[in-house]
């Protein structure tokens, strides 16, 4: 642990030099008025998450309109080392960069737990990312099939389309590729563990990766936005 903690600082580092940029441009729409935002930006989320939760970074997942309960848990498992998740291009576990930024190298905690719920509940309510288009296009064939086997085999706990999931589990819909990709991989392979994904590994420790493929092709192209 301790030989990460240097580039997790630099992460930290990072994400704090990000938002000093961001500040200005943002000073605009006043975010003193509402002390939740104001959190979300001095606390760091922005420089990962983006503006609003809605602009994520590299394949860091997008936060407006997540569950607020799914998110508080979220949040409370990468602080305490719970979640963690396969390495990634650093070397390190994915969550170990917002970990280093909310967590000191003593193990003392920057964010406390009224915070962490009042920037759940301000991006639970903020408007979900606008659909992107695919970097490449995708092949019609593999949506087709991620939409089949996601109302055999997911819509039970995530709702209809991913867009209406069972309280306090997350949506999925319009969810950047790369990240629900990952996100099953890790889950399959137990990088990704919890109490609550018992049932959910159940279902996908028999899938394949062209499965997740499938899935993810379809999930992230359903707009969240749309009746
Ligand atoms: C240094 C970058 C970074 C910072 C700063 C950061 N995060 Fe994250 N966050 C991530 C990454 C990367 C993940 C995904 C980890 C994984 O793949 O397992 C994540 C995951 C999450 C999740 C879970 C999302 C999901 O769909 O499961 C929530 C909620 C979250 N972050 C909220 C926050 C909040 C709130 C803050 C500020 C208090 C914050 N993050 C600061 C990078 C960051
Ligand atoms: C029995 C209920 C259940 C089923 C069935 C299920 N899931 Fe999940 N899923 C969950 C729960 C609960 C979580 C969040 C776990 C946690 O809180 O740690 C989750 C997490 C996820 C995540 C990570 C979300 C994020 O933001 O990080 C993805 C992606 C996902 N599920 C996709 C699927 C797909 C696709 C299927 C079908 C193959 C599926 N799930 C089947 C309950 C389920």
């Amino acid at each position: 642990m301790s030989s990460n903690l240097p580039k997790s600082i630099v992460l930290a580092a990072f994400a704090a030099s990000t938002l000093m940029v961001s500040v200005p441009a943002s000073a605009a729409d006043k975010p003193k008025r509402d002390p939740a935002k104001k959190l979300y930006m001095t606390k760091t989320c922005m420089a990962c998450h983006g503006k609003n939760g809605r602009k994520a970074m590299l394949d860091y997942p997008n936060l407006a309109g997540q569950d607020e309960k799914y998110m508080v848990r979220q949040i409370e498992d990468i602080i305490s080392g719970k979640r963690t998740g396969s390495p990634d291009a650093t070397g390190n576990p994915r969550s170990e960069g917002m970990r280093g930024a909310l967590v000191t190298a003593e193990g003392e905690r920057r964010i406390s737990k009224d915070e962490v719920k009042m920037i759940s509940k301000w991006l639970a309510k903020q408007k979900p990312a606008d659909l992107k288009p695919p970097k490449e296009p995708l092949d019609p064939a593999s949506v087709e099939a991620g939409k089949k086997l996601y109302s055999k085999k997911c819509k039970a706990c995530h709702g209809r389309e991913g867009k209406k999931p069972l309280k306090g589990n997350p949506y999925v819909a319009g969810q950047k590729r790369a990240y629900i990709y990952t996100q099953m991989v890790d889950i399959r392979n137990k990088d990704r563990k919890g109490p609550k994904l018992a049932g959910m590994y159940g279902i996908v420790k028999k899938m394949s990766d062209d499965d997740f493929a499938n899935l993810a092709d379809y999930l992230s192209q359903v707009d969240r936005n749309a009746k």
